[in-house]
């Protein structure tokens, strides 16, 4: 399996604390990590760093072979909006975009040429298809957490992010969008790093860790 993203022993401290103690994190092809852990604990700190939003104080992230925060900065964002996809807790929709604006979004970076018809097919995947023409204000959190997720994999990135997509959810919501978006990410073969208490909802085999007062630790690895 190929390695997409290596991060070697990446910190981060605010204000005289460490919030991420060095971490080493893989990211191969295609594979699923979950992290839980309690609130404060530096796990949107970690996710930031891997998803080339937030500089480490140290240690060094790789992406495709290049050392990610070296790079010029278009170069970087280019990373982050072709290369990589994003899902937030609180949707990050914008209300006056309807829906299917809001999906075809990251399509300005469009330099592979995604056709504009993804957005059907994919929307249809997620059971949004009858609101596309919606302004996102009408719509449930779930069904505005599967637009974010459509935004996220239309460019078919090869990372997702995704920070407690289901904390704003029910428990039948929430249990629809995490298959959903494991569903998604697996059969289009993109990774997924996902912050969620909502591991027991994953039937794909994954890599689980908690983070403890800015300690990474590995629970559990996906059997080979
Ligand atoms: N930009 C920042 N400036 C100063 N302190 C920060 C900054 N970002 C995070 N912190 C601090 O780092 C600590 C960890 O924050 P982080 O958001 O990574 O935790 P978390 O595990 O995601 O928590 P939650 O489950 O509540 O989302 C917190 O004490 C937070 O106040
Ligand atoms: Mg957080």
């Amino acid at each position: 399996m190929k390695n997409l993203l290596v991060a070697d022993n990446i910190s981060k401290s605010f204000n005289g604390k460490n919030i991420v103690k060095p971490v080493n994190f893989t990211i191969q092809q295609g594979s699923i990590h979950v992290i839980e852990g309690k609130s404060g604990s530096g796990k949107s700190t970690l996710l930031s760093m891997l998803g080339g939003m937030e500089k480490p104080d140290r240690g060094d992230i790789r992406f495709n072979g290049h050392s990610l925060y070296r790079l010029g900065d278009n170069e970087q964002s280019k990373i982050r909006g072709t290369s990589f996809g994003y899902v937030f807790q609180s949707f990050h929709l914008i209300p006056e975009l309807t829906v299917k604006e809001n999906i075809e979004l990251p399509l300005q970076f469009n330099s592979r040429g995604v056709e504009k018809d993804r957005v059907s097919e994919i929307a249809n995947r997620l059971g949004i298809a009858s609101h596309l023409h919606k302004r996102p204000d009408f719509l449930s959190g779930g069904e505005q957490q599967r637009v974010a997720i459509a935004r996220a994999v239309i460019m078919e990135p090869q990372i997702i992010f995704a920070d407690e997509p289901t904390g704003n959810l029910d428990q039948t919501t929430t249990k629809t969008v995490i298959e959903l978006l494991s569903n998604l990410t697996s059969s289009l073969n993109i990774a997924l790093v996902v912050v969620t208490h909502e591991q027991h909802l994953f039937t794909q085999p994954h890599h689980l860790y908690t983070m403890e007062d800015g300690s990474l630790k590995k629970v559990r690895q996906p059997h080979a």
